[in-house]
Parts: structure tokens; C-alpha cells; sequence
């Protein structure tokens, strides 16, 4: 045995399984987006700006009520600032427990006179009566916001909290803010949400699955641009001091012009809240505003949008509008949930004497060819389905991979069959039969996708060889196959999609089982579970409280005086640096985030299709990897391990694959296809202490143990073998035992 537990507890990395998780594990931030928040630098300091001006106001026994302290890091502002008496309150027991170690450790450091108290209860349910000294608050503050303003509920209990716990004349922190939307322009979002043509193929049938009412795309930290097509319009203002749900309306229309001209593709959805009534100091989700731990913690978001006549009808196909300088147009804005969420719609204004001029109330509505349909389905096929239509790399990729497939003639036919499982455009399905003249089946579980696909076929006339099934390769009824025989190749999507697609790993066997001929091939034809050394501050922001940040450089755990240890420690026992996590978006070609490769990514672990699925594979093996950092330059700091699978069309020209990275910078594949992260820490002696990443020396070589657990070896039942990755320390290098 070359491992032992001693290196093992020591440099304890161990990991995870990335396979496309049924579990759906979300990265750390995802469900607990604290860390981004406690990295959020603009947001705490604007928080800490308008305490500084409101506190000395509010007197010497001012107390501070914080409605949804979460982390109680603006608990902490306010009585290191001098407030005497500050109650949190925060409903989340995990979160409230951390808060109150994170207040004791402070406490001396930073507020040893001030009384600092969480209450692990819903605001709504805290009575005045256990105020402390039995009296009201002199000023309350609150960050319960969410990407949309309104998202987290913050006009329910804040207003409650206001009325009963704020004593009369108390004051609010921040006062108020605004939902704000702007029509924008940008042809890199139009090209992940609309289907053109590809290869001869006209795939714009598949427009129809655009959401362009319920669908919303998260975005933040981009490089990808926006050009406004309007003014920047508060589509829903909140008065802390004096509104409520009930004064949300159902819905309102606001008269808007173009101001230049151009495509409306979306509506941007962002806000402003501002310190106090002056409105002079404010803090932003605007796009291009925020650093990017701010961006991941909020971002901002964007609702397609699709040409609407005067009367707010919709055309039976889904196109953008145009507009002209100057143009007058209506944006009707439906709210839902009195402001927690919002769909936005616009309409040129109808001329004065049409009998639409005064059509409010506005109507949204829903366009026909959306009503009715299963809403996962078109959430996924906004989400993946589209994307990847658009990814002509990915599509060039498969042809490719294709005609070697049928060039290799496994099945000895003549006239091969082709089952096409992947979730672009169906692009294996219609080359081979346009350009093989073979027949050939598309198979998916998305209803809404075949349905769509289905007017691709008949747009580009191949009815007679290509058909659709909206079923899992699992329940798939043999009888269906052409001339009731085995397929002889079947096309597959890149394994590690963790929330979609057809997945070798998760298919693989049921084809093999009722669907494909037993020497049938398959497409992509082999894959590579890659692995290096990544460095990204920035990355790190996502699960901890780093060291070198730019507002203090040296310490770690830290924003300013006010220490965060705790949240590391916390990180740790979470296992964040045990488990590989999928990351979409950020780190892909669209992302803002700022990382680098310090060793190349490197084939870990191998897998041919060709074979995958015939015989159990060994429960586990354990292999190395060597990860050399350049000689050449200077290193940095480790802070994660990043895996991503690649694919190819041969096992001879593995040069011809296809990765999460896209060479044109197609925006579309890092939504797509992920890469996945395991962050890395020092190892300290039981896993305590402050955290740090590895400092990585030029020319330096770092071994990294990687076991592959396949079958029976499996501990987290994912599809396809689970990876453990553990990055052996300098000492066991030397180790004569290795
Ligand atoms: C601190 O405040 C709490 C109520 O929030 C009160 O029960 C406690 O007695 C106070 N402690 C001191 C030392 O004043
Ligand atoms: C927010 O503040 C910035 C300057 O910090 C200013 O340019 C902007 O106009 C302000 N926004 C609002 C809505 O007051
Ligand atoms: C994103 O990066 C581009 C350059 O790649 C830069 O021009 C832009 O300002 C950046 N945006 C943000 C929000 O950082
Ligand atoms: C818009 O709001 C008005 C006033 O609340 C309401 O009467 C009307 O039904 C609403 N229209 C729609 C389409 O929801
Ligand atoms: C595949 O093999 C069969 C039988 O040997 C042959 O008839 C056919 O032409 C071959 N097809 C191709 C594309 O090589």
C-alpha cells in the first residue's frame, strides 16, 4: 500500500465523485452563497459607510435590530462602529450558530463593550416583548435581497419587523431601492437562445422552445456585452420606511423610447438600493459594477423577449423586435407574488386613435405555442438544448465523428442505422441521413424537444429517414427500431453534463441492452478525464474567506478588522476540500472570473466507449498523476484542483476532440458543459487553523493520487466511475515508501 492514513489525514483531499450527478450537487455557494457575500466587498463596505453616517444620529444607547443577519456580519459593522445594543435575527439555525461563535470571537477584538445577540428565530415570530431592556429599536438594517430585488421576500417581513420591533421615527438602513429594467441588445445571448442554420440544415424550427415569459437567464461577471436600447427604468420602487406587499400592484405599464436603434433580444433585470433618502450612496447590481464575488452572490438577470403586436397578441413564431431611435413602445410588467419575481413584455405604443391605445391592464400572456407544454422540459430546453444548438463546434465535431464511425463499418451493414442521443440539434440524426443517405432516430425524454425536432425534420424534408421519440433509451420499445433491427452506431452527449443530456455513462448500458447491435459503435468514441492545478482568488471567494485579498493582502479569513476564521473552519468541515463540484458559467467563455491553469490539464483516467459497459470494471484502481508546473515561470498559489472530461471522435486522433473550452469562445458551451473544482488547502494538524492555499514554485512537480471507483466500488451511486483526488505533499514526494 502506498497510501497511508497518516498522509491521508494530513493532506486530506479526498474526493469526490464529479459523474453527471442525479444528486444534482450544487457547488457550496449555490445553496449557501455566504461565502460570495462575506467576500462581497462593495456590498460590506457600503453597508459599513451608511451605519458610519447613520449610528452617530441614532445616540449613545442606539440599539440596532438586523432583520436577516445571516453571517451577523452587519451586526458586527454596526458595534464595531460603536452601537451599544445590536439584536440579529436570523431563522437559519446553522447560519444563527455560526453566527454567534463568529460574534464571540470578535467580541474582544472588535466590540468589547457592545452587546451583540442573535436570536435564531423568524422575525415574524420574534415578539417586542423580548427586545432586550423591553424597548424598540432606534434603527434597523437589512441585506435580505435577492438577484431579483424583491426575491428573498424582503417587502413581506421587513415591513412586518418595521412596524412592530422599529420604534416610531427609528431608522432604516438601507432606505429603499428600486427594481430596475432595461431593454437590451446582445448577440452573444441571441446566440445561445436561437437556433439558425448549421451544415445546410435550417434548425430555426427549434426557436419555438424559446421561453421568452418564464425563463430567466442568471448572468454576472461577464465578458459577454449588453448594448441599452433604452432608459434604465424603476419598474418597481420599495420605500423601506413605508411600503408593504399589499402596495405591489398586479401589474403596471410604463411608455418607453428606443434610445438608438437596434434588436431587443431581453430585458435586463437589475437593481439600486440606496443608503438613505438623499440617494446619494448606493449600491448596484448593474452589470459591469460589481466585483466578482458580488456578481456571483447576485448577478443580475435577463427575460427573452419576442416582437409583440399592439395589442399585445404574439406572432405564432417567436422573433426579435427591431426597433428605431425614437420609437415609442409600452413595457407591461406583471408582477408575481406581490414583487418576488416579474415578467416584463413591450409593444410598440399603439398610435393615438387605435383601439388598443388604452389597452391596460396589461396583459403578458403566455404565447400559444408555450401554453400547455411541460415547463421542465422547456426550462432544459432553454438551458441546454439551444445553447448546444448554437455550438457549431461541437455540431462540426460530431459530424466528424460520424463518418469515422461509419467509415470503421463495425456491424458489416451496408445500410447502418444511427441512433441519435445527444441533445444539440440533432445534428448526427440529419447528417446521416442528408449526407449518408441512411436512416436514422433521434431519441430523447424531452417531449418538447422531439416536438420541436420533429418540425426541424419536416423544415428540412427528410421525413422518410429521420424520425423522433420522446421516450429514455431505457423504456424504449425495440419495435420501433427500423425494419425491427438493432441500431448499428449511436451517437451519445459528453459525459459529465452533471443536470442534462444523455450521458455515456448513464445510457451506455440500457442502449447496449435493448438498442444497439452488440459491435454496433459509438459516437463520441473515447474520453479523458483531465485534471491540473488551478490558481483563481477569485474561485476560491466561492468557498472560503481567502487569503490575499485585495482589500487586505495578508491575512486570511478577514474583511478588515472583523475576523471570518470561523467561516473557513466551517468550509472545512463541510468538506469543500474533499469534493469535486461542477461549475458551470464561471468557467466558461462568457465568465469574467480570473483563473489560470499553473500545470496543463493532464489525462488522469481513460475510458473507451467502444468497450464501456461490457464487463464490470475493476471496483477501484489507484493511479498518479504527474502535475509539472512550468519551469519557466513563476507559479502561484494552488487553490483547486480543476477536472474536465474531453472527448474524441478516434482512439488515433486523440488531437481532434472536443472540450469544455471552446476555441471560438462560443459562449454557449460553458453553460453546457462543465468543469469541475476541489479546492486545496495547506494541511494543518486536525484540519484547523487558518486556511491557505499551497504556494506553488516554479518547476516544481506535484504528485496527485487519483482513485477510480467503477460498480461495486462506488460510494455515491453516480453514473460512471467517482474519482477521488488527493494531492500528496512535498514530504511523501521524498518518501522512500512512495
Ligand atoms: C445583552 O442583550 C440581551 C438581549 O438581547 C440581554 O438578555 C442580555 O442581558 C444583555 N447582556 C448584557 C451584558 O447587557
Ligand atoms: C448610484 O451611485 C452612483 C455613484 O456612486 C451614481 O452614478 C448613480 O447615479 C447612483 N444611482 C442612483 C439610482 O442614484
Ligand atoms: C470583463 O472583461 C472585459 C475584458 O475581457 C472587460 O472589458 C470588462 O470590463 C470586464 N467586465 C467586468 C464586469 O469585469
Ligand atoms: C392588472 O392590474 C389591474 C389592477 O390591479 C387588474 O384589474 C387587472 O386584472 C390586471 N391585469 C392583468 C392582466 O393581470
Ligand atoms: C461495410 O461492410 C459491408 C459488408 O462487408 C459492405 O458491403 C459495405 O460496403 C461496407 N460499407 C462501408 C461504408 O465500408
Amino acid at each position: 500500500m502506498w497510501l497511508t492514513g497518516r498522509v491521508a489525514a494530513v493532506f486530506s483531499l479526498a474526493a469526490l465523485a464529479p459523474g453527471e450527478s442525479q444528486k444534482r450537487r450544487k457547488p457550496l455557494f449555490e445553496s449557501d452563497d455566504h461565502y460570495v457575500m462575506l467576500n462581497d466587498d462593495w456590498r460590506n463596505s457600503f453597508y459599513r459607510r451608511a451605519l458610519a453616517r447613520a449610528l452617530p444620529e441614532c445616540g449613545k444607547d442606539c440599539f440596532v435590530l438586523d432583520v436577516g443577519a445571516g453571517s451577523g456580519l452587519l451586526s458586527m459593522i454596526a458595534a464595531s462602529l460603536g452601537a451599544p445594543q445590536v439584536l440579529a435575527i436570523e431563522a437559519n439555525k446553522d447560519l444563527a450558530a455560526l453566527a454567534i461563535d463568529t460574534v464571540a470571537q470578535n467580541r474582544p477584538l472588535n466590540f468589547p463593550t457592545s452587546n451583540v445577540t442573535i436570536v435564531a428565530e423568524l422575525s415574524s415570530k420574534v415578539h417586542p416583548d423580548v427586545l432586550p431592556g423591553g424597548r424598540k429599536a432606534d434603527l434597523l438594517v437589512t441585506e435580505t435581497f435577492g438577484t431579483m430585488l424583491m426575491g428573498e421576500g424582503a417587502n413581506n417581513f421587513v415591513p412586518d419587523a418595521r412596524d412592530r420591533l422599529l420604534k416610531e421615527g427609528g431608522k432604516i438602513v438601507p432606505s429603499g431601492g428600486c427594481q430596475m429594467a432595461t431593454l437590451v441588445e446582445s448577440h452573444e445571448l441571441a446566440s445561445v437562445t436561437s437556433a439558425t442554420n448549421w451544415g445546410g440544415f435550417d434548425l430555426s424550427r427549434l426557436n419555438i422552445l424559446r421561453d421568452t415569459v418564464y425563463w430567466k437567464m442568471t448572468m454576472g461577471h461577464t465578458k459577454v456585452q449588453f448594448t441599452a436600447l433604452s432608459e434604465r427604468v424603476c419598474v418597481l420602487g420599495f420605500n423601506i420606511y413605508k411600503d408593504y406587499r399589499s402596495t405591489v400592484p398586479d401589474n403596471q405599464t410604463f411608455r418607453i423610447q428606443a434610445t438608438r436603434p437596434g434588436t431587443v433580444h431581453a430585458i435586463l433585470f437589475d437593481w439600486d438600493v440606496w443608503a438613505d433618502d438623499t440617494k446619494a450612496d448606493n449600491m448596484s447590481t448593474a452589470p459591469g459594477t460589481r466585483e466578482f464575488a458580488g456578481d456571483v452572490a447576485w448577478g443580475y438577470l435577463l427575460q427573452l423577449q419576442e416582437a409583440q403586436n399592439e395589442d399585445w397578441s404574439y406572432e405564432p413564431f417567436p422573433r426579435f423586435l427591431e426597433v428605431k431611435k425614437g420609437d415609442e413602445l409600452d413595457l407591461g410588467v406583471e408582477y408575481i407574488a406581490a414583487g418576488i419575481s416579474m415578467h416584463a413584455k413591450i409593444r410598440p405604443a399603439p398610435a393615438a386613435g387605435s383601439t388598443h391605445a388604452a389597452a391596460p391592464p396589461t396583459s403578458v400572456g403566455t404565447p400559444k405555442r408555450l401554453l400547455g407544454k411541460k415547463r421542465s422540459d422547456i426550462v432544459e430546453s432553454n438551458e441546454y438544448h439551444l445553447p448546444l444548438a448554437g455550438d457549431g463546434e461541437r455540431n462540426a465535431f460530431y459530424e466528424g465523428a460520424l463518418s469515422f464511425a461509419l467509415a470503421q463499418n463495425r456491424t458489416k451493414n451496408a445500410n447502418p442505422t444511427v441512433l441519435d442521443c445527444t441533445g444539440g440539434a440533432g445534428i448526427a440524426a440529419l447528417l446521416a441521413a442528408k449526407k449518408h443517405g441512411l436512416e436514422s432516430m433521434l431519441l430523447s425524454p424531452n417531449q418538447e424537444y422531439v416536438r420541436a425536432f420533429k418540425e426541424v425534420i419536416e423544415a428540412n424534408k427528410l421525413e422518410d429517414k429521420v424520425q423522433a421519440y420522446a421516450a429514455p433509451p431505457s423504456l424504449f420499445m425495440e419495435s420501433l427500431l427500423p425494419q425491427g433491427e438493432r441500431m448499428d452506431v449511436v451517437v451519445l452527449d459528453i459525459p459529465g453534463t452533471p443536470l442534462h443530456g444523455n450521458s455515456p455513462f448513464s445510457v451506455l448500458a440500457d442502449v447496449r441492452k435493448q438498442i444497439l447491435k452488440p459491435n454496433g459503435a459509438v459516437v463520441p468514441s473515447g474520453a479523458c478525464f483531465e485534471v491540473g492545478l488551478v490558481e483563481s482568488l477569485e474561485l476560491a471567494q466561492m468557498f472560503s474567506v481567502p487569503s490575499g485579498t485585495r482589500w487586505s493582502p495578508s491575512s486570511s479569513g478577514k474583511w478588515t478588522d472583523i475576523e471570518l476564521e470561523i467561516w473557513n473552519t466551517e468550509a472545512r468541515k463541510r468538506s469543500v476540500f474533499n469534493q469535486l463540484v461542477p461549475y458551470t458559467k464561471w468557467f466558461g467563455a462568457g465568465s469574467n472570473m480570473t483563473w489560470r491553469w499553473l500545470t496543463p490539464p493532464l489525462c488522469a483516467f481513460e475510458v473507451d466507449f467502444q468497450t464501456y459497459g461490457f464487463k464490470d470494471a475493476p471496483p477501484e484502481e489507484v493511479k498518479e498523476s504527474v502535475l509539472a508546473l512550468n519551469p519557466a515561470k513563476f507559479a502561484g498559489r494552488g487553490h483547486a484542483v480543476v477536472a474536465q472530461w474531453v472527448v474524441w471522435a478516434s482512439p488515433d486522433t486523440r488531437r481532434a476532440t472536443l472540450s469544455p473550452d471552446s476555441e471560438s469562445g462560443y459562449f454557449g458551451r460553458g453553460l453546457t458543459w462543465p468543469h469541475y473544482a476541489q479546492a486545496l488547502a495547506v494541511p494543518t494538524p486536525n484540519n484547523e487553523g487558518p486556511l491557505e492555499a499551497p504556494r506553488l514554485e516554479a518547476g516544481e512537480v506535484k504528485h496527485l493520487k487519483v482513485v477510480v471507483r467503477q460498480g461495486k466500488g462506488k460510494q455515491m451511486y453516480h453514473p460512471g466511475p467517482e474519482f477521488e483526488l488527493t494531492l500528496l505533499p512535498p514530504e511523501w514526494e521524498k518518501s522512500t515508501e512512495l
